[in-house]
């Protein structure tokens, strides 16, 4: 179901559809720097070249909807320095892409706890996802003090605190009532899941919306991501039967 209009539908490669909505875990930014013996912050600056290459060929294909995990609520928890650099680096981004995304028609958007951010990162997200708001080429989600289980328990209080003043009947409650109360809301859920940096695990990341989704790990560690790889997967994508818990007839 496409439910925004302001989206385009699937695309294809080779005449073989493509995922409309893919979603990435970019793990792995440490161990490559680990690996040249360089300070992590490093490996996140390298990753952020992985990430302009991920949204340009998305863009470039047509794919309409592209999660990025780049912030958990459980990376609060890291040291401040390192922190402080990947603020510094989504900051960074956002001002560097914001003309880029306005040529190519993305619209960028962020799923978390945006007011958990610093302020000043925050009010360049705030304008940048203003200035594109009205693109219709691609929605560019970025997840940002994101956590799967704190969205759920977000959409159960929303939920709970409607019953409670009888604008809901809790027999109203369905998947799709549920769906409505996620930052997700409104978008398809991802058809393809890819984590790179090889560890095989969902790590609180859209637990909700994933109930289907294909995965695909790799463990090609983030900053050594390229646009070949992806298509790669792509096409590994093309080849697999989803049959949603039926069967294949
Ligand atoms: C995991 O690597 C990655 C992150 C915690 C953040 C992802 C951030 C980026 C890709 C760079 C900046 C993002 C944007 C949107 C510009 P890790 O540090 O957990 O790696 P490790 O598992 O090897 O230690």
């Amino acid at each position: 179901m496409n439910s925004d209009p302001a989206v385009p539908d699937a695309p294809r490669l080779d005449g073989l559809l493509l995922p409309r909505h893919v979603a990435m875990i970019m793990d792995g930014n440490g161990r490559w720097a680990r690996k040249r013996m360089l300070n992590r912050i490093r490996g996140h600056e390298k990753g952020a070249d992985a990430v302009r290459t991920v949204v340009r060929t998305s863009r470039e294909l047509g794919i309409p909807y592209l999660t990025l995990y780049a912030f958990s609520t459980e990376n609060w928890e890291r040291p401040e320095t390192e922190i402080a650099a990947l603020m510094m680096l989504l900051k960074r981004f956002l001002k560097s892409e914001q003309q880029e995304m306005l040529e190519n028609g993305i619209r960028l958007n962020a799923v978390g706890q945006i007011d958990h951010l610093p302020a000043d990162v925050r009010s360049t997200l705030e304008k940048v996802m203003m200035i594109t708001q009205h693109n219709m080429g691609m929605l560019l989600n970025l997840a940002l003090s994101y956590g799967g289980r704190a969205e759920i328990i977000r959409a159960v209080r929303d939920i709970v605190s409607k019953v409670q003043k009888n604008e809901l009947d809790p027999e109203q409650i369905t998947d799709d009532l549920i769906g409505d109360h996620l930052y997700t809301r409104g978008m398809p859920d991802p058809d393809l899941l890819i984590r790179t940096g090889g560890e095989m695990r969902v790590s609180n990341f859209l637990l909700w919306q994933i109930a289907y989704t294909e995965i695909f790990v790799t463990s090609t560690l983030w900053p050594d991501f390229s646009k070949e790889e992806y298509i790669g997967i792509l096409r590994d994508f093309q080849k697999r039967e989803r049959r949603f818990g039926k069967t294949g007839a």
